[in-house]
């Protein structure tokens, strides 16, 4: 237990709040036109878009379907991107700039108008997005992007101070007309109408491999042969041509829900500052509103002390601004970020020109993932599509400023890698108290222990089966974390997400 007004177990309100469909594991080889990997939102969505065009289309999801980062999203539905246009101008010129702002805008609509035309019920609202500053350094970016907006004709945005928050801010960049959602019911009617529609799904069926032949090698040792490969697998699981580890990072971010009392504010809201304030309200399954709180964002496994902290923080956030007494929900969850800040869709190496990708949404996955989708689903019909080399993976020229971040990236990773190697380990194993997980000295081997509220105990060699950094352990989701591409793993060392693919080394525990 972290605090008495928080739940103990982490749990995604968006999760506790839907009923999913059980499917069953994949327990033949076959043969298809498409076959998409991940049953996150990107992949659902393609699914439903290729759905109705006479392919066959099948989906096989690692674990439960929409148990990736979309079941722990915060669902806001717009195209402002925190302060996104300014820097896209700067680093791609006003077309791509454009070009992204009506790539998202346009999936917003598809989405609200999808959701209208099948029926589904995912409490979509029409909401203001608003983005806040309470520092001068944060007017100064507001009025930046509000010139942004300007200079590429993006209509409905003001500069304002009254957004309905229950504090003052110093400035306002508000953008009306925008959206929230439920975003599991939603994913789950796109997902039905598929199925109506023919599209296979597959849930506990892992992609291992893809081989040049276009066959996919699943883990449990069945073969898909497919015209076409959709990897919607959030981090590339089959990254060993493309190097996307060495231009993506994890960032992990923190939620909490709880009832508010009164006064809720109607938009959705986030600031320019660190640390990130991400505010929405929501309608509960009670019907009743709860409000949103989301942010202290880091990069996973590198937060320095007891990440149980930041939900802390964040509760501490909700309770002096928005009067809150006790929180519902709370739970946590990554995104992956590149190095220019745009998403990575297209064809994924340009050796393997049928094995397509959709990463990198940088936390706003909701419209990317549309648009991803369908920049994939025009690959597959031989279309056209205007968005697809804004976003192509294999991005013809590297900028100078992106040189300079991979160069600092990848320092930071070797840093890692010899930090673990080279730390002494001063907490002995004996001292490791109930409940709580560490790096430890035992018997003089250094090693990953956990022990539980009975006492336990799960040992594991703390190296991360990716490329050899040491993993950290994350106490608010009793995870092994890896501060140098994200992977991570349960306690007793199976993965939870990549690129590793292969469990932590488990180590006998002789009492
Ligand atoms: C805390 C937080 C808040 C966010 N808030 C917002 C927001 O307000 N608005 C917004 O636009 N975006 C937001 N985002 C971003 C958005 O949620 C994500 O970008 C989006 O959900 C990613 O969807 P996905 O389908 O690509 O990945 P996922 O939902 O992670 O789906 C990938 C699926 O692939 C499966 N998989 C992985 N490997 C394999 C394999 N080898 N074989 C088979 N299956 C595999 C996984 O199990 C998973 O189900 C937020 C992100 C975070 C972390
Ligand atoms: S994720 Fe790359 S070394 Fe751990």
């Amino acid at each position: 237990m972290t605090d008495k007004i928080l739940p103990s177990e982490s749990q995604s309100y968006w999760r506790a709040s839907t009923d999913f469909p059980v499917f069953p594991k994949l327990s033949e080889d076959i043969e298809t036109d498409v076959v998409i990997i991940g049953a996150g939102l990107t992949g659902i969505t393609a699914a439903y878009m290729l759905s109705t065009s006479g392919q066959k289309v099948m989906v096989v999801e690692g674990s439960r379907i929409l148990e990736g980062t979309t079941g722990f999203t915060t669902a806001k539905v717009t195209a402002q991107h925190g302060p996104i246009y300014q820097q896209l101008i700067t680093a791609f010129g006003e077309v791509s700039a454009r070009l992204y702002y009506e790539a998202n805008a346009g999936a917003k609509n598809f989405m609200e108008k999808t959701a209208k035309e099948l029926g589904i019920l995912c409490d979509f609202e029409k909401v203001d997005a608003f983005l806040y500053a309470d520092t001068e350094d944060g007017v100064d970016v507001i009025k930046k992007e509000m010139d942004a907006y300007q200079k590429l004709g993006i209509e409905g945005a003001t500069l304002t101070k009254e957004t309905g928050l229950p504090f003052i801010v110093k400035e306002s960049l508000k953008l009306e007309n925008q959206g929230q959602f439920h975003p599991l019911k939603y994913a789950t009617g796109l997902m039905k109408k598929a199925i109506e529609n023919g599209v296979q799904f597959y849930e506990q069926s892992r992609a291992k491999s893809i081989h040049s032949t276009n066959l996919v090698e699943m883990v449990e040792g069945h073969e898909i042969r497919a015209k076409k490969i959709l990897v919607c697998s959030h981090f590339p699981f089959n990254d060993e041509d493309g190097l996307y580890f060495t231009r993506m990072y994890a960032e992990r971010s923190y939620a909490v829900a709880a009832l508010a009392e009164a006064n809720y504010p109607k938009g959705i809201y986030i600031n320019v500052e660190k640390p990130t304030r991400s505010i929405r309200t929501t309608m509960g399954i009670d019907s009743k509103r709860y409000l949103l709180l989301g942010g202290e964002g880091h990069t996973t496994g590198r937060f320095q002390g007891d990440m149980t902290t930041n939900y802390e923080t964040l509760a501490a956030f909700g309770r002096e601004q928005f009067k809150i007494k006790q929180y519902s929900y709370r739970w946590s969850a990554q995104d992956l970020v590149t190095l220019d800040q745009l998403p990575y869709v297209g064809v994924m190496t340009s050796g393997l020109p049928d094995v397509l990708v959709a990463t990198g949404y940088a936390k706003w996955g909701m419209t990317n993932s549309t648009v991803a989708a369908r920049i994939m689903a025009d690959n597959v019909l031989g279309k056209e599509n205007r968005f697809a080399d804004l976003y192509n993976p294999i991005r013809s020229k590297m900028k100078k400023e992106d040189i300079k971040s991979l160069a600092k990236f990848n320092a930071s990773v070797a840093k890692e890698l010899v930090k673990g190697k080279t730390e002494k380990i001063d907490v002995l194993f004996k001292d490791l108290e109930l409940g709580k997980g560490d790096i430890v000295n035992l018997d003089g081997k250094k090693v990953g222990a956990f022990k539980d509220v009975t006492g336990k105990v799960y040992l594991v060699k703390p190296v991360c089966t990716h490329l050899g950094c040491d993993v950290v352990f994350n106490a608010a989701e009793c995870s092994w974390d890896c501060p140098c591409h994200g992977s991570r793993y349960t306690f007793t060392g199976e993965v939870l997400e990549g690129p590793a693919y292969e469990p932590l080394e488990k180590i006998e525990y002789a009492e």
